[in-house]
């Protein structure tokens, strides 16, 4: 297995909070690595680590080294809009550029100098197929993003970055705001992508881990808990947090002080509900929602933290429900 990135003793501290642990992994080229782990474990941080986009956080502090391509990121040479059009940021919720279709894909290209119409023509053309949204948006490529349907988006999110022909894909939650079907075809694009690209996605989908990994990182509070590749990491977890984890036992550590079912509410009363909740709870005091509703599992997360609660971790239960491990802000 060829390894593309490095990561070496990765220390990551948002002001005096330690959020991520000495970390160090290898990640291989051309698979797909999944990272998964609770909420609030520092998935989004790793990955952001990865591209330099953790510098614009106010306050943080990084320590270690993250090599690409056998170059350290985070040398003080180094360039970091190198680094960032090498690794192409798909993020939870797609945001367009405010402008036409067309655009949107021909904007890294322009930047990196493309002016010719006939080759950006065919740049667009070639990277809108290359995220499967070709053929929805071929006669309407002058009207605005912003009119596309939300998975429409995203894969035109992903025909942006792949415009700027980067080494990488970093995803974070990608298909976490979208409708199944648009979900799928964002699943099917990246097993399809993978040959091209390292591909590195966080998920909190444990089936959705099992459906793409080659290789997966498991976090827990910072820590790089277990990793290897997907079969032998599924079949045969070695820590007992993993064994836990992916058994849907995790929340066994936990004592919940309240639980919430609202199951058949739709959003928002979901998050309106949950906060009441919360409010009527002490400090530090864990609070479980179940939601069978799928906009939930994304709303109400994120409604708690907006709130300053924590989210300790959203995991499916089965096929239709959800559980929703919050803690009333400490
Ligand atoms: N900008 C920030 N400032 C301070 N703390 C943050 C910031 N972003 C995230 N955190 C904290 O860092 C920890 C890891 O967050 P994150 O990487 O977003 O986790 P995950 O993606 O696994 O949910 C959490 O405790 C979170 O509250
Ligand atoms: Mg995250």
């Amino acid at each position: 297995m060829k390894t593309h990135i490095e990561i070496e003793n990765l220390n990551v501290y948002y002001g005096e909070e330690q959020v991520l642990n000495n970390i160090s992994i290898d990640i291989p080229d051309k698979k797909i690595t999944a990272i998964i782990g609770p909420s609030g474990c520092g998935k989004t941080t790793l990955l952001k680590s990865i591209n330099r986009l953790i510098d614009e956080v106010d306050g943080v502090k990084v320590s270690g080294k993250v090599l690409v391509d056998g170059e350290d990121i985070y040398d003080p040479k180094a360039e970091v809009t190198q680094i960032r059009k090498k690794m192409g940021l798909l993020s939870q919720k797609p945001y367009p550029l405010p402008m036409s279709i067309y655009d949107n894909v021909a904007y890294g290209p322009r930047i990196h100098g493309q002016k010719d119409k006939k080759k950006l023509d065919a740049l667009v053309e070639h990277y809108l197929r290359e995220s499967s949204l070709w053929d929805e948006v071929k006669d309407k490529l002058h009207s605005s993003a912003a009119r596309l349907s939300v998975g429409q988006q995203q894969r035109l999110c992903l025909a942006r970055g792949l415009a700027v022909e980067p080494e990488a894909i970093l995803g974070d939650e990608p298909t976490s705001s979208l409708d199944p079907v648009s979900a799928e075809r964002i699943e099917r694009k990246l097993l399809e992508l993978k040959g091209k690209y390292t591909i590195i996605i966080v998920t909190h989908s444990l089936r959705q881990a099992k459906r793409l990994a080659d290789y997966v990182l498991f976090l827990y509070l910072g820590n790089l808990i277990e990793h290897g590749p997907a079969e032998e990491f599924f079949k045969n977890p070695k820590h007992v947090k993993t064994h836990a984890y992916i058994n849907g036992r995790f929340i066994d550590e936990h004592k919940i002080d309240k639980e919430l079912n609202l199951k058949g509410t739709e959003c928002p009363a979901n998050f309106v509900k949950t906060k009441i909740a919360l409010e009527g709870m002490e400090i530090g005091q864990v609070l479980k929602v179940i939601v069978d509703d799928k906009t939930a599992v994304s709303e109400v997360p994120k409604a708690v933290e907006y709130d300053g609660h924590k989210v300790l971790s959203v995991n499916p239960l089965n096929n239709t429900d959800w559980e929703i491990i919050c803690q009333k802000e400490l």
